[in-house]
């Protein structure tokens, strides 16, 4: 584990005003009307008391975003705000009006749909809520995968109706072939990271995960057990942005201490923090932790980390094994937490930073510590679920 604490100019300034109107519990309402006919349902916060008593903190809650729907992640959220996003203002823009979420039945609507076709790249949770929203809003879609995509993630995107092509290379040549094609035919690309020129579509799709870190907080609030700590997984940050920027926007200065947690071998925010500017970091061998394999961080996720993380982590490939098994196979009366190789990473930050001294002083971890983390996927790739709950039962 590596740990470096947020020592840019930056931390703590206050967001920019564009992310304050952006992610700020104002937006919550119209998110959760955009997505009412997205198929999804609230997830658990579950208690993990045993767990918290072996990691010597107060308590320990995780949101369970296995249960949010058919999807198994929270990425059902984004993907489809995006798209559901995009149709109205395209349709708006088209018969010269402004419409709502309801209008998306009408049949107006529905003629410009059709015309349209969204295009995105993705290691897997992102192309399939982006062919979900597709699908819902009747829109073509052509989704961009890498060699390294397994099978199985390729099939649940194309269940989901939309063209799956699979590219040589890794992400980024996935992302050049969408962004090719969309250049050519006139395609949207619905991207979860953002960059220069690049920022209205990626802010609406982390807008969907509001969804989620608005009602971690209400159920916090609920429990009387509002976090001291919130450890975050990030691929290209733009969730564990999203979420940071909500609590702060929430709770100002009580906001928690933020822990950015990413696989040694991806760490592109650990590496941007570290160089006081973001960051791409060359790829390396890959990750278990296949969805947060990305080696550059998106500019909104940075501009906000930048601001609102307290420390950035790296973690090891046995150390997410470690939190899969903790989740998977509970102390005494913890809960059962179906938990893939992405969806423990904040659990496994947290269990590294807590059997490290020096890492509890740095973060302030201690026995009065209320810790949120969460999972942000289930067993998306059923296979590999399998195989890795093995490897982790065999080792315990
Ligand atoms: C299960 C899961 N967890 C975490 C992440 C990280 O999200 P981001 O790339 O926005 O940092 C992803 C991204 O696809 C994911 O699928």
């Amino acid at each position: 584990m590596r740990l470096h604490l947020n020592t840019s100019a930056a931390f703590d300034a206050p967001l920019i005003p564009q992310d304050q109107a952006a992610f700020g519990p104002s937006v919550v309402a119209q998110v959760r009307e955009r997505l009412a006919r997205v198929p999804h349902r609230p997830t658990p916060l579950h208690g993990l008391p045993g767990l918290a008593a072996s990691l010597r903190v107060r308590a320990i809650h995780v949101k369970d975003e296995s249960e949010r729907s058919s999807l198994g992640s929270f990425k059902a959220l984004g993907g489809a705000h995006a798209v559901i996003r995009l149709v109205l203002r395209e349709a708006g823009r088209h018969l010269d009006r402004s419409l709502a979420a309801a209008d998306l039945d009408d049949a107006d609507v529905r003629a410009v749909a059709a015309g349209l076709t969204i295009t995105c790249a993705t290691d897997g949770n992102h192309g399939r809520a982006v062919a979900a929203g597709a699908a819902l809003a009747g829109c073509a879609c052509t989704v961009f995968i890498h060699a390294g995509v397994s099978e199985p993630r390729a099939q649940a995107i194309s269940a989901q109706g939309a063209h799956v092509v699979r590219v040589d290379g890794n992400y980024d040549d996935a992302v050049a072939a969408a962004n090719r094609e969309a250049r050519e035919r006139g395609w949207h690309v619905v991207s979860d990271t953002s960059w220069p020129g690049y920022e209205e579509i990626p802010t609406w799709v982390m807008q969907g995960y509001l969804v989620m870190a608005s009602e971690a907080i209400e159920q916090a609030r609920t429990n009387d057990s509002m976090p001291t700590h919130v450890f975050l997984q990030a691929g290209v940050g733009g969730y564990a942005a999203a979420v940071a920027a909500h609590m702060a926007l929430v709770s100002g200065l009580a906001a928690p201490r933020i822990v950015v947690v990413e696989p040694e071998r991806a760490a592109c925010l650990l590496a941007s923090a570290m160089a006081g500017r973001l960051t791409r970091v060359a790829p390396q061998e890959p990750t278990l932790m296949a969805m947060l394999e990305c080696y550059e961080p998106s500019l909104i996720a940075w501009r906000i980390l930048e601001r609102r993380a307290h420390a950035f982590m790296a973690i090891g490939e046995s150390e997410a094994l470690r939190a899969m098994r903790a989740l998977a196979l509970p102390k005494a009366a913890d809960p059962f937490v179906l938990a893939g190789e992405s969806g423990g990473a904040g659990l496994a930050g947290l269990m590294a930073a807590a059997a490290s001294a020096r890492a509890r002083e740095q973060l302030g971890l201690g026995p009065d510590s209320v810790v949120m983390v969460f999972n942000t996927e289930g067993a998306t790739d059923q296979d590999r679920y399998r195989e890795l709950l093995a490897r982790v039962e065999q080792e315990a």
